[in-house]
């Protein structure tokens, strides 16, 4: 144990950083209780997405990138968080307790790293495909330590299968009522901080251009651009020896990792995993990492079209998602 003594005010700008973490539609299930030299993190089982997510996979995956955004965040502030997951083997919702060690200094890649937090954000418009890719795909297998975890990108050769698992998902949940219900839910205009915009989510022939991620209730009527080109973006899966809690928690650190590397590289991104949540189409993208490790997110990385870029989605306010005990 490190115990050193942290100031509350840069716990608190680093829980707030991090917090613009990615999550299943925008449900940010998540709570933190902090310390002067601990800071816990718990999975918020209220906040699950039930319909999509039953088992709380992708909550934890979402939990997960939180976790690696807080140790990018605390990291410029000058601090090393050591991370303990799941200190209480009784409450597996208790996801990490982590303690702090001082740095001797903070490098700017560590600042850059940091900032590219509030730049990144999930854009669902069709991508051009990524210029010098081979040089980045190594920095991406290296971007997190866990060597558990099995970082796939996806032959050319293999979108069309892809993009058949894609509909062979949608046409599977086409009356699951309740799939479609939670959908709508967290898409709906009337949620204020939690959930997705209609200013997120791709429209009209753009949706269209992407084969590989989610319908969205927007995708079909909304028109906001003109024809647009086929997705031409790179498809990379994060896989895991097992599908067990700590193998999501882990998922969810490597997810953010690379998020953010390709944003520092210029790159936008999309996690996508509906073809994850229904077992058909899940051995379809096993299948085709051609390893036996168990998928659970895949990415679209790309150069994104010109234009505006979708605006930052909300979040939940901090003192719904932070508590300080003494
Ligand atoms: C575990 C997980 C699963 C996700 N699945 C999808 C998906 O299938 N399709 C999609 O368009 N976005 C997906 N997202 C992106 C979220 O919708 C997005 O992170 C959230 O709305 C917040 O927006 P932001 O990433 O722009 O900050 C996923 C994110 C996570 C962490």
């Amino acid at each position: 144990m490190t115990q050193a003594t942290v100031d509350t005010g840069v716990i608190t700008k680093a829980v707030e950083l991090a917090c613009h973490a990615p999550s299943l539609h925008n449900s940010q299930p998540w709570r933190w209780s902090a310390g002067s030299t601990a800071v816990d993190l718990f999975l918020d089982p209220h906040r699950l997405v039930t319909a999509a997510d039953s088992s709380g996979r992708e909550a934890v995956i979402s939990c997960g990138a939180l976790l690696d955004h807080f140790q990018v965040a605390m990291a410029a502030a000058g601090w090393n968080a050591a991370v303990d997951q799941f200190p209480n083997p009784n409450d597996l919702d208790h996801l990490a307790s982590i303690d702090f060690a001082p740095m001797d200094y903070v490098t700017q890649p560590r600042r850059d790293r940091a900032e590219a937090i509030l730049l990144r954000r999930t854009d669902r418009r069709p991508f051009r495909a990524p210029n010098e890719w081979a040089s980045l795909e190594s920095v991406l297998g290296s971007s997190f330590e866990n060597d558990g975890i099995e970082l796939a990108v996806l032959a050319d050769e293999a979108r069309p299968r892809l993009a058949e698992a894609s509909r062979l998902t949608e046409a599977l949940r086409r009356y699951d009522d309740s799939y479609h219900h939670e959908l709508a839910w967290w898409t709906a205009p009337s949620r204020e901080s939690e959930g997705i915009p209609e200013s997120a989510l791709a429209s009209g022939s753009a949706a269209r251009a992407v084969a590989v991620n989610r319908r969205f209730p927007a995708d079909w009527h909304s028109e906001r651009s003109s024809a647009s080109r086929p997705d031409q973006a790179r498809i990379v899966v994060l896989s895991t020896p097992g599908d067990t809690r700590a193998d999501a928690l882990d998922c969810g650190r490597a997810l953010s990792a690379v998020l953010l590397e390709c944003t520092l590289a210029g790159l936008a991104t999309c996690p996508v995993t509906h073809l994850t949540e229904i077992a058909a189409s899940r051995a379809i993208v096993g299948d085709l990492t051609g390893s036996p490790a168990v998928p659970q997110v895949l990415i679209r990385v790309g150069v994104a079209p010109s234009g505006e870029v979708p605006p930052p989605t909300p979040r939940r306010p901090l003192r719904d998602v932070l508590e300080f005990h003494r």
